[in-house]
Parts: C-alpha cells; structure tokens; sequence
C-alpha cells in the first residue's frame, strides 16, 4: 500500500495540475484506473516483475501507485515527464528502491511551451521492456510524434513492447487539434485533443520500424483508442 500520511505533502496532487485531473477524482479511482492498466501491461504486453518499465508523461506517477500495489516493485520503473510539479511531487512521494523519476525539459506546446525543442525520453537505447505512454499522443503535434515514435524504437529491448493511447478515428484529416464536436470534452486551449486519422498513425508506426501488435478502439479515457505496438 501506499504510505499516505494525513498531511497535505502526501496527499494526491491536485487536479489543477494538468494530468487528466479530471479523470481522477478521488484516490480510490486513481488507484484502481492504475492496477487496471498494470494488469493489462502484464496481460498484454507481457510486464513481469523482473521487468524494466518506462512510463513516458507519467504525470503524478499514477501508474507507480499501480506497480507498488499489483506488484510491489518491477526491476525498473523509470517515470519521466516535463512537468515539474506533477513530477516533483512523484518523485517527493513515490521514489522507493526500484522506482525512479525524471524530469525532461523538452517542449510540448500544452504542457511546457518553453521547453528544449531537443526530443529525448532520457532512456538507455534497447533497455526497455515496457513502454506505457497513456493519454500522451493525445496531446501531442504531428511533427514530435514520428519522432518520439523512433525513440520509443531505440529505446525498446529486443521484444519489448509499447502500450500507447490516442485518438484515433476512420475518414478524419490526417491530424487535427480540438477537433469540434468531437468527443465528450469542450476542448480549450493548444493540444487539449488531438486527434489523428488511424492510417496516418499506423503510417508513423511503421515509419518508426514498429508494427501494431494490438488496437482496441475508442474504449480509453475520452473515447481514445488504446495501441500495443512491438518492434519490426
Ligand atoms: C494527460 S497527462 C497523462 C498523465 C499520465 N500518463 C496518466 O495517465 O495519468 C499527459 C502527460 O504527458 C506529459 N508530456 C507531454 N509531452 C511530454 C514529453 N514530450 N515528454 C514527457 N512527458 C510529456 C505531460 O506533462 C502530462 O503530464
């Protein structure tokens, strides 16, 4: 279990963090979205304990609280993001033997505007077993996601596998932002939604030597799609 103390320091960060605050409204249901999604990387992207696990944006470190409590801890989980409140309470409350955190100050223009154009996952090239990126391609423009396609290539371990959602939609545009009247959400501000044509993803897939492995669609947060993709 986690070790929640009555102070305000451990409590779960607020929703004015911009994490899909929304989404998780009370603890009970950000930790039971996070074993959820523990137990589907074990089902489907085969997560063990002896694995190495990278959850890219992983914002307050929701799918942490997921390992500690499916799992206790993997070989390495790695969680990294590029907002520095989310993640520095992350790392203030979750960091434990086997549990890590990283801030990266790369640009997206929702979340860090001011960041390094310079892309990195601060990931060693082939360590990775897991990578987990949940409602991160769903805020993201159409030039970093090739590229932050290849990196996830570079980064997986010889039959490792990456879980990804977004949305993704039949007959749309290539790539569109806060697409109107689509979804459950008034979509506000730069990158709040951002929505691709499936072909044009599935092209980036390729393009990045990664083929998909798995695609369920429309049942993630917002109606997303969920993507397990593994290395050609
Ligand atoms: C909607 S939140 C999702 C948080 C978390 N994955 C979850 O499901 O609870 C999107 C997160 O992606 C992060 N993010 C966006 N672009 C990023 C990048 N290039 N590198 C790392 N994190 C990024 C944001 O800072 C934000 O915390």
């Amino acid at each position: 279990m986690l070790n929640r103390k009555k102070s305000s320091k451990n409590a779960l960060p607020p929703g004015k963090y911009r994490m899909g605050g929304e989404h998780f409204k009370d603890d009970a249901a950000f930790i039971k979205t996070a074993v959820k999604d523990v137990k589907r990387l074990e089902k489907y992207a085969g997560l063990t304990a002896q694995s190495n696990l990278y959850d890219w944006g992983c914002g307050a470190g929701r799918l942490a609280v997921g390992v500690r409590e499916h799992f206790g801890r993997v070989a390495d989980y790695h969680g990294v993001d590029i907002q520095p409140e989310v993640l520095g309470w992350a790392e203030q409350n979750l960091s434990a033997p086997g549990f890590r955190f990283t801030l990266v100050n790369v640009s997206n223009e929702r979340y860090n505007p001011d960041g390094s154009p310079e892309r990195t996952l601060a990931a060693e090239p082939g360590s990775v077993d897991v990578f987990y990126a949940y409602s991160v391609f769903s805020h993201m423009n159409d030039e970093d996601t090739p590229a932050y396609l290849r990196l996830i290539h570079e980064a997986l371990a010889p039959g490792g596998m990456a879980f990804v959602t977004c949305f993704v939609e039949e007959d749309v545009p290539g790539w569109e932002e806060n697409p109107e009247g689509y979804g459950p959400l008034d979509w506000k501000g730069r990158l709040h939604c951002t929505r691709f044509a499936r072909w044009h993803f599935e092209d980036h897939v390729n393009a990045a030597r990664l083929a998909v492995s798995r695609f369920e669609y429309g049942q993630e947060t917002d109606g997303q799609s969920l993507y397990v993709l593994r290395k050609r």
